[in-house]
């Protein structure tokens, strides 16, 4: 395939995020001209751009994706864009109007100065939580977005409808990509979601039963997070455009299943201990349907679960060690 990368310029929102700086180390690899990341690491870190920022084709900008002056000055000349930059699900519900301004406003500004500066295609992170909980498993594109309660979810979609809009009034090409449940090293330790794999690791670590809320019956389609990076490149590369692609591992696992894993892969033998469910989860059941990517940019994920607890367990247990050597 073209490399189109190379000797480009290309801008990643949210490039010091969890996702965002493994499609950094990706792109690296095709020797664009420029990546230049915008984030103001409210949640990212330049811990996660360790391997890359002293880089001389990386650009950090340390700003606001709301401050549009800063975004014409990223936009301008630029070939590509990744659009990161987001809010979680759990803080867009603690504060709506910052989601709006995040998720929708700066959603709204990057659209428009694409067009204006003639980008050659976005690349733009939506999600499964457009689904909400679906009607059909697997799950392709084409299920219907209504049942997603969330204002994250809504402004995910919304994303999505607006660059086709794009697409159809100014012609600006760009590529959509649902992700499931995205998890690796440098992921979220405190998400609402995800939080029980690190909730566990710790559990492994300090030798104490892990906990499961309820029968442990919640599945989720867990995707490996050097896969989605991938899958974002392949996006990229494809002449596809005004897409929208599921990105899963197309296999569901329940929470219970999950932790059986992440405790074979660690050795261990912990027995876990069930308590009563506390919260009520509207969504029950994840598991994607990857024919579309697969079919469209011959993607298909490469990691498989145990692999990636490996890798995830690797990382936090030595992270854990040289923070506990360094305090
Ligand atoms: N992790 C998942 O399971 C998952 C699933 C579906 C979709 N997504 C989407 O993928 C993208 C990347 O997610 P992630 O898991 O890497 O999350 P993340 O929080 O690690 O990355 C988002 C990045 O955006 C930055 N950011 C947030 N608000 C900003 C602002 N106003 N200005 C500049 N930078 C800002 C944060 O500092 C962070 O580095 C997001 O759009 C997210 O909604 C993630």
């Amino acid at each position: 395939m073209h490399n189109k990368i190379k000797n480009s310029r290309i801008l990643v929102t949210g490039g010091a995020g969890f996702i965002g700086s493994y499609v950094v180390e990706e792109l690296l690899q095709y020797e664009p001209a420029k990546v230049i990341i915008l984030d103001n690491l409210i949640r990212g870190s330049i811990d996660n751009m360790s391997s890359f920022i002293h880089n001389p084709v990386v650009e950090f900008v340390e700003e606001d994706v709301r401050d549009i002056t800063i975004l014409e000055k990223c936009v301008e000349g630029t070939d590509y864009v990744f659009h990161m930059a987001a809010l979680r699900i759990n803080a867009c519900a603690a504060n709506p109007r910052e989601g709006f301004e995040v998720m929708l406003g700066a959603t709204f500004n990057l659209a428009e100065l694409c067009a204006k500066y003639k980008v050659k295609k976005v690349i733009y992170s939506s999600s499964a939580s457009v689904y909400g909980l679906a009607q059909h498993f697997p799950t392709p594109e084409t299920d219907n977005p209504y049942d997603n309660q969330t204002f994250y979810g809504g402004a995910k979609l919304w994303g999505e409808q607006l660059f086709r809009s794009f697409k159809f009034m100014y012609g600006l090409d760009y590529v959509a990509l649902r992700y499931f449940n995205v998890y690796g090293a440098r992921m979220d330790t405190d998400g609402k979601y995800t939080e029980v794999m690190i909730r566990w690791l710790d559990c492994i670590r300090e030798n104490r039963a892990p906990l499961i809320y309820g029968d442990g019956s919640t599945t989720m389609d867990f995707v490996y997070v050097r896969d989605v990076a991938k899958a974002n490149v392949a996006a990229l590369l494809s002449g596809v455009t005004d897409e929208v692609f599921n990105v899963g591992n197309c296999k569901e696992t329940s929470l219970k299943e999950l932790l059986e894993i992440l405790l074979k892969v660690n050795n261990s033998s912990l027995i876990p201990e069930h308590r009563e469910e506390n919260t009520v989860n509207p969504v029950s059941r994840r598991l994607a349907d990857n024919s579309k990517i697969r079919d469209l940019l011959h993607f298909e994920p490469t990691i498989s679960l145990e692999e990636g607890l490996a890798e995830l367990s690797k990382w936090y247990f030595e992270r854990k060690q040289e923070t506990t050597f360094s305090i």
